[in-house]
């Protein structure tokens, strides 16, 4: 086919950020050089330093301390929401009903309401694209985990051990975060809790129970979070599943998930190894660990922005539905209510 006959090409999407702190910068710098379809052309953030960084570092022109100025821009078709979680459901419906469409960091909500309340305005926007982070479903180990089980493997999957557990800051980056993360299961064990009814067919959870300890950060305590937390779902069907979520890891970084089925299991990202160097010598075996969610998931985290970019242009379907974010949520509330009332909760 001749030039003068070809297709023009389709135009870049203009993709505004708000939130722009430990993960928001990460997503900023790959909404800027990381993908060829979309462009950078907007952040928000209340924190002038914060938008300093992003003119200075990735050129953006237009920076906004205000979310709905942000938003008030004809020349914006998407944003990112990396704001703080208590956020997400009220700043997803504004973008919404601005006409952009949507990608939002996990979890949705922290009560199953807001959760709604976003799916009924997506369902009033249905040309729009709303995305929720579950970044895992698109790291390249979990998929083929996934298709694994979907081809018959484990024979009948049954059980899910998992767990997110963060290397400790000292410098109490988790007790700050804890008034508006929703607590340690909300904030970690969610990923968890999305992974494990995916991998298990999406059983509807039944009930839960959790416990936990505060091990290093005594100022958890204020909002009833702790730094190590472990909890048991029971679902519809006979399926379970065991999460660990903790913030004192001395060493680093480690996500892993076990799937037990009736002809095999299954396991991702047991080790946590940074790189394939191990060290044997009279001292022992040794290798240097991840040191933090983004090390381990930065290929995924690429990939998760890619598939956002190709649906709001059109050329993509999402697997991954709000429902499954409400799941997550009303399981993740359970978890909390658990552990604070010392019983077993009804999802
Ligand atoms: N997918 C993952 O693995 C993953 C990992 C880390 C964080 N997260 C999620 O990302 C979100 C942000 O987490 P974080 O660790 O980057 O937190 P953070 O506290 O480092 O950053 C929050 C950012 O939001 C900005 N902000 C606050 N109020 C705002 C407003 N009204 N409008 C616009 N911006 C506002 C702050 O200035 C800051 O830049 C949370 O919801 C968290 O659950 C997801």
């Amino acid at each position: 086919m001749s030039s003068s006959s070809s297709t023009p090409a389709k135009p870049r999407l203009r993709v505004g950020i708000a939130g722009l702190g430990r993960l928001g910068k990460r997503h900023a710098e790959a909404l800027a050089f990381g993908n060829r379809h979309c462009q950078l052309v907007s952040a928000c953030s209340p924190v002038p330093s914060e938008l300093d960084w992003a003119r200075e570092q990735l050129g953006v022109g237009r920076c906004h301390a205000s979310f709905d100025t942000f938003l008030d821009d004809p020349e914006l078709d998407a944003v990112v929401l990396v704001t703080p979680t208590s956020l997400h459901a009220d700043q997803t419906m504004a973008a919404l009903r601005a006409g952009k469409h949507v990608f939002v960091e996990k979890p949705l909500a922290l009560n199953v309401e807001d959760c709604e309340r976003v799916q009924a305005v997506a369902a009033e926007h249905p040309n729009q694209v709303a995305m929720v982070g579950f970044v895992r479903r698109f790291d390249p180990s979990y998929r083929r985990a996934a298709q694994r089980i979907e081809a018959g493997e484990l024979g009948r999957p049954f059980l899910v051990r998992s767990q997110t557990c963060d290397q400790n800051d000292p410098e109490g980056f988790f007790v700050r975060f804890a008034p508006t993360s929703g607590g340690i299961f909300m904030d970690c064990s969610v990923h968890d809790i999305d992974l494990a009814r995916w991998l298990l067919g999406r059983p509807k959870a039944l009930r839960a129970f959790a416990t936990g300890t505060i091990a290093l950060h005594p100022g958890l305590a204020e909002c009833q979070d702790v730094d190590n937390g472990l909890a048991i779902v029971e679902f519809e069907g006979g399926a379970r599943a065991v999460f660990y979520a903790s913030r004192t890891l001395p060493h680093g970084h480690e996500t892993t998930t076990e799937v037990i089925g009736t002809a095999g299991t299954l396991q991702v990202g047991f080790g946590a190894h940074a790189d394939r160097l191990e060290l044997r010598s009279a001292a022992g075996v040794s290798h240097a660990v991840l040191p933090d969610f983004h090390a381990r998931f930065e290929a995924a985290f690429q990939q998760e922005m890619a598939e956002f970019v190709a649906a709001c242009r059109g050329e993509r379907q999402l697997s991954l539905t709000l429902a499954d974010a409400t799941e997550a949520t009303r399981i993740g509330l359970a978890i909390t209510r658990s552990l604070r009332s010392g019983m077993p909760e009804a999802v």
